[in-house]
Formats: structure tokens, C-alpha cells, sequence
């Protein structure tokens, strides 16, 4: 349980507040590249908490601007893009993508050019989607993790709809893994019947544990059969899990952007020339009417990612921890949110939270892609049947 002051500290996003500083030390994947084209050259995001426009002018120039004009606040998003950058439809402001004020019509107002810059992040494009760093600088690279950095295999991406919830809600599923052999019942059984709806495959499982690593927090659940999955969370927004590497990017303190980059390694450890190609997939919608909120909208339950938005949602937007109960097996829940107060009291005092990496060409980060079971099984039917994929 937590008090509503520590559960706004952990959840809120917003600029200048202490979770949203912690976030804003981190590249995030905002939007997909094919979003802004020719005929869309701009699109609105909203990110953290701050309502932005990315724009691609007509030099080819990508930019993350604010989505109001510095003038008198019109929305950059019905800008007119250009070769020099976008120009504000209601007097024409031009602003390049580094935010410069380099027009002022109808006047030319130099002091207004000098002394007034819109806020402009930057962004990187990379595994076709837009991703961008909103804190202070220096801005450090983007933290270099085996499934997004890694030569050896293809990738896919899964985009599912919006959540309608605080993006911690998905990051203490993470760390919940007691949830799978419930929740996820009708799915994970291979055949078999559950002893009941109440346990579920429950019994399955001989112990769970959890621990902090170099990038993150592990949880890790053993079964009786001797197997073993470990899923690590991925400080602070991402579960890695099996071939998925699983995006939860806060738009405010009650939206969650959730996509799934997966990598697949080559059997052979050959290097496609597509590995860093990824073809997109929309997987939703997971509730009807798909705009709807709990208690209106309807979840389909149809498979394992609809389950976990339903569970997450009817949280609530932002779940209020004032009135849990936590038992023993949420002990990986309470784990995370000591950890992440550390990292934010981290941040406050001006360090690097877990997982920054700083340097021209930081070391590849092993997220113990190999050894998951999941992943080794893709390898293994891979291997056996190369025609497949
Ligand atoms: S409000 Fe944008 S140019 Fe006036
Ligand atoms: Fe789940």
C-alpha cells in the first residue's frame, strides 16, 4: 500500500515532477517513421505529459517541436512544411526543427529571432520507428540493448492500441509473474485442463524470485518440471520478454503508448541485411467500443496482450494504491517501487539512474536474449525447419 503523495511520486510523468525526471533520462520510442510522410508531414504527440508536433520538412529535416506556436499558441500541427523548415498556418512564424525562430512575418522581428526558441527535442530514427530524449543534456546515447542493437537476427513490431492507464500499472505486471498462470489460464495449458478457474496452472510452479541487475530487475520463475524463465525488466519503461522487447512509453499520467519490438536471432548467426527492418503489425483493437473506458468499454480476452490490458485498465487510469493489500507474491510489485524511489532520489541529485549508458560507442548490453526458453525454442524450429522463415 501506498500513501496518494508516494503513489503520485512513482507515477506522475509531467515535467518537473520527480517520476517525470526520471523518465526524461531515457530515449523513448514515440511513434512509428512511416507516421509522418509527404502528404502527413506532421503529426501531434503527446509525450510525458507535453503536447508536441513532429514535423519532417521538405530538406528532409525530422523535428520534435512544441505543439503550440511561441506567437500566440496556434497548433504547429496544422503547419505548412517547407524546405526551411514549418511555418505556423495562422501568420506564418517559420521554425526550423531545432526550434530556431527564423521568420516573423508580418514584420521581421530580430529581437523576438535572437531571444525566443521553441522547444525542440531531439530524436533519432532507428528500427523504423521516431524516438527522443527529453532531458537535460548531455544527451546520452541510446542504451545499447542486445534485442535492439544486435545484428544477428530479424525483427518485427507489434504495435497494440493505446492504454487507457499510468504506465506503471503495465511495468508492475513485470514483476508479477503469479498473474500468468491465471490470468492468461486458457492460454498457456498445451491441452491440458486447469484443477480450476481459481488456481489455474498455479500449481505448476515450484517458486518465483526476484533481484536488481545492471539494467533493471529480474523476476524469475521456476517451474516443477525444472524449467526455468527468466523475464527482465528493462529500467524503467520495458519487459523484456522471450523474442519481445515490450515499450510501455508514457503519453500522460493516464496514457500509455505499448509496442513490442521482437527479434528473432538467426540459427546461424548469419547478419540479415534486414535486421534492422522491421515490418509493422497493428494487433488491435483489444476492447469494443475501442475508444471506451472501463466500466463502458468491453475487453475481448481473446489472447494473453488483450488479458493484460483489461487487468491494467480497470486499475483504473491511475490505480490508486491507497487501498491494495499486498501479499507475499507481490514482493517483486514492492521491489520495484523501492527501486524505482532510489533511481528517482538518484536523478534529484543529479546522477545517472540505472541503465544510461554515456560514451561515443557504450557496450552492448546482454539482456540474456539465448537463454530464455522462449526465444531458444524460436532458434531451435528455426533450425529444424529453415524454410519457414
Ligand atoms: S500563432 Fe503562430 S504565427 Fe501567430
Ligand atoms: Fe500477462
Amino acid at each position: 500500500m501506498l500513501t496518494q503523495q508516494e503513489n503520485e511520486y512513482l507515477t506522475q510523468v509531467g515535467p518537473g515532477t520527480p517520476g517525470g525526471d526520471l523518465l526524461r533520462r531515457y530515449w523513448h520510442p514515440i511513434a512509428l517513421a512511416q507516421d509522418l510522410s509527404d502528404e502527413n508531414p506532421t503529426k501531434f504527440v503527446r509525450v510525458l505529459g507535453e503536447d508536441l508536433v513532429l514535423c519532417r520538412d521538405k530538406s528532409g529535416n525530422t523535428g520534435l517541436i512544441a505543439g503550440k506556436c511561441p506567437h500566440r499558441n496556434a497548433s504547429m500541427v496544422y503547419g505548412r512544411v517547407e524546405e526551411r523548415g514549418i511555418s505556423c498556418a495562422y501568420h506564418g512564424w517559420l521554425m526550423d526543427c531545432e526550434g530556431n525562430i527564423i521568420e516573423t512575418p508580418p514584420e521581421r522581428n530580430d529581437a523576438i529571432m535572437k531571444n525566443v526558441k521553441t522547444t525542440a527535442y531531439p530524436l533519432q530514427i532507428f528500427l523504423s520507428m521516431i524516438w527522443t530524449y527529453m532531458g537535460p543534456t548531455p544527451v546520452p546515447p541510446m542504451t545499447r540493448y542486445d534485442t535492439l542493437f544486435r545484428k544477428d537476427g530479424h525483427r518485427d513490431i507489434r504495435l497494440h492500441p493505446v492504454l487507457d492507464c499510468n504506465w506503471l500499472q503495465a511495468m508492475e505486471n513485470s514483476m508479477d509473474p503469479a498473474h500468468l498462470q491465471v490470468l492468461h489460464q486458457e492460454f498457456i495449458g498445451g491441452g491440458r485442463s486447469p484443477v480450476n478457474t481459481t488456481r489455474g496452472y498455479t500449481d505448476d510452479v515450484e517458486s518465483f524470485e526476484f533481484y536488481v541487475t545492471e539494467f533493471g530487475l529480474m523476476k524469475k520463475r521456476t517451474y516443477k518440471n525444472g524449467t526455468v524463465d527468466e523475464h527482465p525488466l528493462v529500467f524503467p519503461s520495458i519487459l523484456r520478454q522471450g523474442a519481445s522487447t515490450q515499450f510501455r512509453t508514457p503519453i500522460d499520467d493516464t496514457h500509455t503508448w505499448h509496442v513490442h519490438i521482437n527479434f528473432h536471432p538467426t540459427a546461424d548467426g548469419s547478419e540479415p541485411e534486414d535486421a534492422f527492418e522491421p515490418k509493422i503489425e497493428d494487433m488491435g483493437p483489444y476492447k469494443q467500443s475501442p475508444e471506451a473506458m472501463h466500466p463502458q468499454a468491453h475487453f475481448t480476452m481473446h489472447h494473453v496482450i488483450p488479458q493484460d490490458h483489461m487487468a491494467w485498465e480497470t486499475q483504473g487510469p491511475l490505480a490508486d494504491r491507497s487501498i491494495e493489500h499486498l501479499s507475499y507474491s507481490d514482493r517483486g510489485v514492492v521491489l520495484l517501487r523501492r527501486v524505482l524511489k532510489e533511481q528517482i532520489e538518484k536523478v534529484q541529485r543529479g546522477e545517472d539512474p540505472l541503465g544510461v549508458q554515456r560514451g561515443e560507442n557504450p557496450p552492448m548490453i546482454n539482456t540474456n536474449i539465448d537463454e530464455d526458453w522462449f526465444a531458444k525454442g524460436f532458434r531451435q524450429a528455426m533450425a529444424e525447419k529453415p524454410a519457414a522463415g
